[in-house]
């Protein structure tokens, strides 16, 4: 450290990161440090010695800062990977998580067996994390994104221009169906809202830093299921597929309203820690 004890060189900035951060701070420190700096990881481990700028240090030293108090690490970058791909994420949205793309894995799967042209409708899209993904790996799809937060579908467009499928990613805003008209699709997957009132109050720090508009399903978790499940039938080809993902407790309860809808081949699939995660069903005429 120099002599006025304040970080200056790479090494001195992330031995302070670590120290600040505890547990993950050395991984972390790497990460914040990269984005400042502009350094790959491994830039910033084969260059201990140099002298970042005192812009880039101020800069640096207030987002360790702030994922000292709780900011999530991927607000703070600005991204999360999905599905092999970067997703520009911010408070607006939720932060992908790893368990949904069992979501877009059966799907991507289900969808290969189908008749193309193919139409997809993904509900509460957030970030567009499923909708893009589908559109990336479904050459030819063309998928609606409907979501109720105009700031969440700013992310939205953004990252389907990132991943240059906005001309297959048509963006909606609004309440589930609502601002579908007569469209029908083969394919409708959602990740909607599922905590339950209980589990809000009890929810990690940093998990309490996302939107709650993305979070909290109604007193059991299960008011988007209800909605979704009843309504669907109406906007689904005959054939046609639902792909909801789920709490890990909600399942029993979750696939009984597919079957109480009218849905038949109803599934419950469960994500790489074996606990249950999606749940399917098939449409047939109305
Ligand atoms: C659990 S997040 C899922 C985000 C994204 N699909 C993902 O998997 O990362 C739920 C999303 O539902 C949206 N939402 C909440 N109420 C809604 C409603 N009534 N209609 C449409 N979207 C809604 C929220 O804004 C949020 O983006």
């Amino acid at each position: 450290m120099n002599i006025i004890n304040q970080p200056q060189t790479v090494q001195e900035l992330l031995q302070w990161a670590a120290l600040f951060l505890g547990k993950e701070g050395q991984m972390e420190g790497e990460l914040l440090l990269s984005k400042v700096s502009g350094y790959s990881r491994a830039k910033l481990w084969a260059y201990p010695e140099v002298e970042l700028s005192e812009s880039d240090r101020k800069f640096f030293t207030e987002l360790v800062k702030l994922r000292h108090a709780g900011e999530p690490l991927q607000y703070l970058l600005g991204t999360q990977s999905f599905m092999g791909l970067d997703f520009l994420v911010n408070k607006n949205v939720l932060i992908p998580r790893s368990d949904t793309e069992v979501l877009v894995e059966e799907t991507i799967s289900l969808a290969r067996k189908l008749q193309w042209p193919l139409r997809i409708l993904d509900l509460c899209t957030g970030s567009g994390a499923i909708a893009i993904s589908l559109a990336k790996y479904l050459l030819e799809a063309e998928v609606t994104a409907v979501d109720i937060s105009r700031e969440a579908l700013q992310t939205a467009q953004a990252n389907a221009e990132l991943h240059n499928v906005d001309q297959r990613v048509k963006i909606l805003q609004g309440d589930l169906f609502h601002p579908i008209g007569c469209d029908t699709f083969h394919i409708i997957t959602s990740n909607p809202p599922y905590i339950t009132t209980a589990e809000m109050v009890k929810l990690p720090d940093d998990v309490k830093k996302e939107p709650s508009l993305a979070l909290w399903g109604g007193e059991d978790g299960l008011d988007f299921y209800r909605r979704i499940i009843k309504e669907s039938r109406q906007y689904l080809k005959a054939p046609g597929w639902l792909l909801v993902e789920i709490g890990w407790l909600q399942g029993e309860r979750v696939k009984e309203l597919f079957e109480k809808n009218g849905f038949t081949e109803c599934q419950i699939i469960k994500d790489w820690a074996g606990h249950d995660r999606v749940v399917t069903g098939r449409s047939s005429v109305l």
